[in-house]
């Protein structure tokens, strides 16, 4: 009685074991064919964004100690308007490489900033900010001369 009690439930743990490693492979299998980031596109910033104010400090702080100042990993660098609307599709920010970087969409080795790349709202600005045209709203640091 005891033994055939626990043979009743050796079936259904071994089948449910077995399912889980089949799951578990598919899963490391498919990391290792693609390389990808495994990251997900979130949603755009649904307000107003601005470059100066909500853009360039995202920027700052994440990217140019790698690409700005002299610092040009990869031989990228991000403080000229030209370089940045290089990973810019206008107006199509799913599509845009530094959505697709810093999101995490990717191969893994191109993720922005390496390996973490952005947290969810930050890429939701930056998607806010090339849904909206991507805009350059720096004003000059002096008025130009006469
Ligand atoms: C800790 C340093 C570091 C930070 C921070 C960083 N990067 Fe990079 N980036 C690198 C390195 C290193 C490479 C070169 C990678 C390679 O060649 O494999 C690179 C390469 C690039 C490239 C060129 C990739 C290509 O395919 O040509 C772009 C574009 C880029 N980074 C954008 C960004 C952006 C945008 C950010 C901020 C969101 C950022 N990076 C933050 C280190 C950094």
């Amino acid at each position: 009685m005891k033994n055939s009690l626990r043979i009743r439930w050796l079936f259904p743990a071994c089948g449910l074991l077995a399912l889980c490693t089949l799951l578990a492979s598919a899963d490391r299998d498919e990391g290792k064919h693609k390389k990808s980031g495994g990251g997900t596109l979130p949603p755009a910033a649904t307000r107003q964004v601005s470059y100066t104010n909500d853009v360039k400090p995202l920027f700052a702080d994440n990217c140019f100690g790698c690409h700005a100042d002299g610092e040009h990993k990869g031989g990228y660098r991000m403080d000229t308007q030209a370089q940045i609307l290089k990973l810019v599709s206008k107006g199509n920010s799913a599509k845009s490489k530094l959505i697709r970087m810093t999101a995490g969409l990717v191969e893994r080795d191109e993720i922005m900033p390496p390996k973490t790349g952005l947290k969810p709202a930050e890429v939701g600005i930056l998607r806010a900010w090339i849904d909206q045209g991507a805009k350059f709203d720096d004003k000059p640091a002096t008025k130009p001369a006469k």
